[in-house]
């Protein structure tokens, strides 16, 4: 009956975990999958975390069904980190927002909404970009194509190709970005390209759907929403995808959202009420527990305080490995140019290496990294990082 079934190969980060986790050697390093793990190389628990989720079990809350679109405070959370507090959009009720199953289960329903009311639109996602943007657009009905991104001659971004094919495409197009920290690349527009690009999308009627899942890891919980505000400041119709999994560290949770920025507040209630349906259609509604904790730290003044500084932590200590890193790197391998290490930003850097060498890196050293040669620098710790640089150096040679 399930001769005709096609073989699932595995998908090339997750695949990579249980690799990872199979594999006897002690002195293996998960540099795959974007996850952060701490000095001591463990998953870990926030400060604020602790303290609501203690807060919680001590209450015994209920645990009934939260509406389609989620919980309130969460909902407003999410506006209020990705808008800001003063968002003029936001206050005119022209922003629609669901919580969702992850930065996944957001793309997801944003995905299948538009292909629902746009079915024309096409998709095109940076090249490179995670591969499960791809993954899901297309599995949402889209032809997704790629557009120019990366340039491996100078770790930048191919900046007037970019703009020379944005200005080909047709209206109501999709285009996924990545408003910080890219991955896999770790390179990002600057403002002003930001401003350049907007115009663009704006001029050709594209719909700008942006990607973040890394807010706070790149420069500051501020800046690094700055592709965000200046298309809502731009008038853009935009949609944007967030995640907590990483800046609060629950993964596991599935802790996203889905907000669509539109034109009136009557159109936000159209949009919010497919979102409701769209939702109510795949999985009914989202969790609840990690929404709880979400909502009690996020709208806490002092618990908001105490996890932006946590973050800031992980940053700087993903930063302090980069500079690691290239120091060691630079040393050993005199003649070739590290310095890509600290210009990319988040958690992760596009090291160049082949697929052999990354295969050589995980059958010889038990150094797990991304085929595409990305690494999470996250995995990185001062006990492995010489490791991982005598490594790299060997396979480099
Ligand atoms: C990653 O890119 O490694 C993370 O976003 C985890 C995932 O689901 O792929």
């Amino acid at each position: 009956m399930f001769q005709h079934v096609e073989f699932y190969p595995g998908d090339p980060i997750l695949g990579l975990m249980e690799k990872y986790a199979q594999d006897p050697r002690s002195e293996k390093v998960n540099l795959g999958v974007g996850v952060y793990y701490d000095e001591d190389g463990r998953l870990p628990v926030l400060e604020c975390v602790k303290t609501v989720e203690a807060a919680i079990a001590e209450e015994q809350r209920p645990r009934g069904y939260l509406p389609m679109e989620g919980l309130a405070g969460y909902r407003s959370a999410c506006q209020k980190l990705l808008f800001g507090d003063n968002s003029q959009a936001v206050a005119e009720g022209r922003v629609a927002t669901i919580e969702a199953l992850g930065g996944s289960g957001a793309l997801k329903v944003g995905a299948d909404f538009i292909h629902q009311w746009f079915p024309q639109a096409k998709c095109y996602v940076s090249n490179p970009t995670w591969g499960n943007h791809i993954s899901i657009f297309e599995g949402a009905g889209f032809e997704v194509g790629k557009y120019p991104y990366y340039d491996p001659a100078t770790i930048g971004v191919k900046f007037e190709e970019m703009k020379a094919f944005f200005n080909t495409l047709n209206e109501n197009d999709v285009v996924l970005l990545h408003p910080c920290c890219h991955n896999p690349t770790g390179v990002d527009l600057s403002c002003e390209q930001w401003d350049e690009l907007l115009a663009i999308v704006k001029a050709k009627k594209l719909i700008p759907f942006m990607d973040i899942a890394y807010q706070g890891f790149g420069d500051d919980m501020e800046s690094d929403a700055y592709a965000i505000r200046q298309a809502v400041a731009m008038g853009l119709t935009v949609f944007v995808s967030n995640s907590f999994s990483k800046n609060l560290s629950l993964y596991g949770e599935r802790v996203g959202g889905l907000s669509v920025v539109c034109p009136t507040a009557e159109e936000a209630k159209l949009v919010l009420g497919q979102l409701k349906f769209t939702v109510r259609r795949i999985y009914s509604s989202p969790a609840a527990h990690g929404a709880y904790v979400v909502d009690s730290v996020m709208n806490d003044g002092e618990l908001f305080a105490q996890w932006v500084g946590e973050v800031y932590e992980m940053r700087d200590r993903i930063r302090a490995m980069r500079q690691k890193l290239q120091d060691v790197l630079s040393a050993k391998v005199p003649g070739r140019d590290f310095s890509y290490f600290t210009k990319q930003r988040g958690m992760f850097s596009f090291t160049g290496l082949t697929p052999e060498q990354v295969a050589r890196l995980q059958s010889e050293f038990a150094v797990y990294m991304v085929d595409n040669g990305r690494m999470c620098v996250a995995g990185l710790n001062s006990k492995n990082v010489d490791y991982v640089a005598n490594a790299i150096a060997e396979v480099l040679k």
